[in-house]
């Protein structure tokens, strides 16, 4: 069983194991309230934060974020300064909080674009939280689906040429491993707020059996409660991964 199987184990407990957020409507929050886009992405790090927190009250136990995509260099100067700052602070901030309360952290996204003091302080604090298993939280950053199947293509096309590995036997499985996401399993449900029904770009290849639901709320208004209720529509969902139902059984076809 490959590492993006589908989490037939969770799902026969009815909840979601790995849940994936695209955290929209920060700029329209702010805008409703006469102020810069900033002030919505910095009240949405305080989303971000109570989210995560209740993310094992409701037995998940991966959480993936988008925080940055490879299209958003094309914003103002000002605001990309933003995010990156928010990332670094967020990151510096919550270290000992992960560490402790047992949070891996996994960043996937394009790293070489990022400036070395980002990266220095995402990798300090994968290296910190390495170890944990509790929880685990992947932060999307200068990420985007289509360049990450890119970037593992090219990864695969490196080894075989490289010997280290082959073109026999190569599938979806052996494909995967080359996924910046190799390291846990594919998203159960993927959410996005604001009222948007795009995936955006947003794990392309993880997403092909994720349920996915789209609650009218601007993210930097989301909490735990609205979480409750994604999880409530994922529990009604008949998830059948291209099988069909048959006598109240799972039957392959
Ligand atoms: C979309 O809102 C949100 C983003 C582009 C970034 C999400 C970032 C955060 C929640 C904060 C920082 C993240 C981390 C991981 C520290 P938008 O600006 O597109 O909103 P709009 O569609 O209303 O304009």
């Amino acid at each position: 069983m490959g590492v993006m199987s589908p989490t037939l184990g969770q799902e026969e407990r009815g909840g979601a194991r790995h849940v994936a957020l695209i955290m929209d409507g920060n700029g329209r929050w702010a805008k409703q309230r006469g102020m810069p886009r900033a002030f919505g992405h910095r009240a949405g790090v305080n989303a971000l934060k109570r989210t995560v927190e209740s993310a094992p009250d409701f037995g998940i136990e991966w959480m993936t974020v988008f925080g940055f995509s490879t299209e958003n260099w094309t914003r103002p100067p000002a605001e990309v300064a933003e995010l990156m700052g928010l990332l670094k602070n967020y990151v510096r901030s919550d270290l000992t909080r992960m560490e402790r309360e047992g949070v891996r952290l996994h960043v996937i996204g394009r790293r070489g674009d990022l400036a070395p003091d980002i990266l220095e302080i995402i990798e300090h604090a994968e290296a910190r939280t390495r170890r944990n298993d509790r929880f685990h939280l992947q932060v999307a950053f200068n990420y985007g689906g289509r360049a990450d199947i890119a970037d593992a293509a090219r990864r695969y096309a490196e080894a075989v040429k490289a010997g280290r590995d082959t073109l026999e036997g190569f599938d979806e499985a052996g494909f995967e491993r080359y996924l910046s996401t190799a390291d846990g399993p594919p998203p159960d449900l993927i959410v996005r707020t604001s009222g948007e029904r795009r995936l955006s770009n947003f794990l392309l290849w993880e997403a092909a059996y994720a349920e996915l639901v789209f609650q009218d709320v601007l993210w930097p208004d989301y909490g735990p409660e609205h979480l409750g209720l994604a999880m409530e529509e994922f529990k009604r969902r008949d998830r059948r991964y291209g099988g069909a139902e048959a006598d109240g059984v799972l039957a392959a076809g």
